[in-house]
């Protein structure tokens, strides 16, 4: 066992772009970095389109899924941009502050740019600053709302999700 061991953890969709084309995957590996500034970091494998695209932009969107989309989802992390175009599965709607744009079914977009990248093994950790948010008030009212939404959470393998009760 590897890093399964350290599952649970919550699904989000990385948007990238070209310049032309859109493209969207699923990625779990999303950290929280710095409040202020606002940073995260993802880390994504170089086989990926996504990565190509960012290395292209330096831009790119964190999109905050539910369990309702899990077979979306699951499409955008199966199956790679290069063989299909997935640019239909979910609907884009334009970002503040960067050139690739949000998803409108999520319950939150974060539009990030790079700052920094460093390849360990056979991924690469890229640290980024959230230039601009936007939310479902609904989704995060003093904190995220589990009694709410169901955020989309991942067992390896397989869609999970939240009690929907606070202890
Ligand atoms: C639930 C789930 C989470 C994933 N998390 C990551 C991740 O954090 N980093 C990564 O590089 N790939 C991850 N993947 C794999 C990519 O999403 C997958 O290889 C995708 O097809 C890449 O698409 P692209 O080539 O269009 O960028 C995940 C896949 C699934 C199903």
């Amino acid at each position: 066992m590897g890093v399964e061991l350290l599952y649970p953890m919550r699904t989000y969709l990385i948007v990238s772009s070209d310049g032309e084309r859109t493209n969207v995957m699923a990625a779990d590996w999303v950290v929280p970095l710095s409040h202020e500034p606002f940073m995260v970091g993802v880390v994504i494998s170089p086989k990926r389109l996504t990565y190509e695209f960012i290395e292209k932009t330096g831009e790119f969107v964190v999109a905050v899924p539910t369990l309702d989309l899990k077979m979306k989802v699951w499409k955008a992390g199966t199956v790679s941009g290069r063989d299909e175009d997935k640019s239909t599965l979910f609907k884009f709607v334009p970002s503040a502050k960067v050139g690739v744009p949000s998803i409108e079914e999520c319950v939150a977009n974060l539009e990030c740019r790079v700052v920094e990248k460093k390849e360990y093994g056979d991924h690469v950790f890229i640290a980024a600053e959230v230039l601009h948010s936007t939310y479902a008030d609904f989704a995060f009212d003093g904190g995220a709302r589990i009694d709410r939404i169901r955020f989309l959470a991942h067992t390896w393998g397989r869609a999970a999700t939240f009690d929907t009760r606070y202890y």
